[in-house]
């Protein structure tokens, strides 16, 4: 029997694993393990002899089950120290910078204005920023000695010698859109069209790319009654707050009769305030669709006529946000817009400490 106790107790000791642990418990003390079938030996031995064999059976058999258990907690230990070593964990590496982005003021206002007049029935129309001099004047009835066409203001894209295609210009306002969705669409239509817009100017108030949004309505009865509602209705929506429109004659060639429109606002202590006060600001041109341009566009001004606008997103985005330099949209240095609301950008960082 002790040769059993030295052979199971040796083996255990030197068990690697749990595995090998468990092999030797089955045969060991398993059901036919080799002190089980010791026991079983015990009904063929003399009352005399059980009392002795039976009580040191057991006995081999607690101690060997408690190295088994003994061992057992000590490979788990091992096992769980060996973890801890491998997968530690350095917590004082510093933190990764995130960054997180927002939109731009110029997009968040695009938005917002596709939001209001589809609200009112205008789908979004959209068009070429690179156009022919033909969509971009001749069918808005701008005639070809009229200023605007003038290479001072207009960026003409470059031919090379011998390439006798249309001119073609960076379209200088959203209108040649209108001109394209009618020749496609025809009449009745209600649309808008936001983009992107350049000329040759740069100052406070203008880039040479800016962002316009385009407003076409053509049914049978369309007046400027209806161009003064949905001006009303949108600028107030936008806004937020009521806002009165005042409508000055002007001329557009695409346009008869034609009209600048103003916001109420105010400005007092260097702020501008939309919607309160006696002073006005202008912010878009629009009229009467001129029967030559319905024409150009393929749609009979005998049946149908129609109001146009157009609007500078930069401009409009500038006043609800209260940004006084336009340039400060497209500068590199965006700090400017987490200063006025648009935060995110580049968020500070943990290590930063903000
Ligand atoms: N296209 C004109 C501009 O850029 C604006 C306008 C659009 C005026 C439609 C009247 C009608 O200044």
């Amino acid at each position: 029997m002790d040769d059993l106790k030295n052979k199971y107790l040796g083996l255990i000791a030197d068990a690697g694993d749990e595995a090998t642990l468990e092999d030797l418990r089955v045969q060991a003390v398993g059901k036919k393990g080799e002190i089980s079938l010791q026991m079983r030996e015990l009904g063929k031995m003399t009352p005399e002899e059980r009392q002795i064999a039976g009580p040191a059976l057991n006995a081999l058999k607690d101690e060997i089950n408690s190295a088994l258990a003994a061992k057992k907690a000590a490979l788990g230990d091992a096992a769980l120290d060996e973890r801890l070593r491998s997968e530690w964990l350095d917590v004082t590496l510093p933190a990764r910078d995130r960054r997180v982005g927002t939109i731009h003021p110029v997009s968040q206002v695009w938005e917002e204005c596709t939001t209001i007049f589809a609200d009112m029935g205008f789908a979004v129309a959209e068009g070429p920023q690179i156009d022919s001099d033909w969509y971009n004047f001749d069918a808005l009835n701008i005639p070809g000695h009229h200023p605007a066409r003038a290479e001072m203001d207009t960026f003409y894209m470059h031919r090379a010698e011998g390439d006798n295609r249309p001119p073609h210009v960076l379209r200088t306002h959203t209108s040649p859109v209108q001109i394209r969705h009618m020749e496609k669409h025809g009449a009745p239509t209600r649309i808008i069209c936001p983009g992107r817009v350049y000329r040759a100017d740069y100052d406070q108030t203008h880039t040479p790319m800016f962002h316009q949004v385009e407003g076409l309505a053509i049914d049978k009865d369309i007046s400027m009654a209806n161009l003064k509602w949905v001006l009303e209705e949108f600028f107030t929506a936008y806004f937020g707050t009521t806002v009165k429109t005042r409508f000055r004659a002007s001329h557009f060639p695409f346009t008869e009769p034609s009209a600048e429109v103003d916001i109420q606002c105010s400005f007092e202590g260097g702020t501008v305030k939309v919607g309160e006060g006696d002073d006005w600001l202008e912010v878009l041109g629009s009229g009467m669709v001129h029967p030559k341009v319905l024409q150009a566009g393929g749609i009979d001004p005998a049946l149908w006529q129609g109001f146009a606008f157009g609007m500078g997103i930069d401009r409009i985005a500038m006043l609800k946000y209260g940004i006084p330099d336009l340039r400060a949209f497209f500068d590199s240095d965006l700090r400017w817009l987490r200063h006025y609301g648009f935060a995110g950008l580049a968020v500070p960082t943990i290590r930063g400490g903000v």
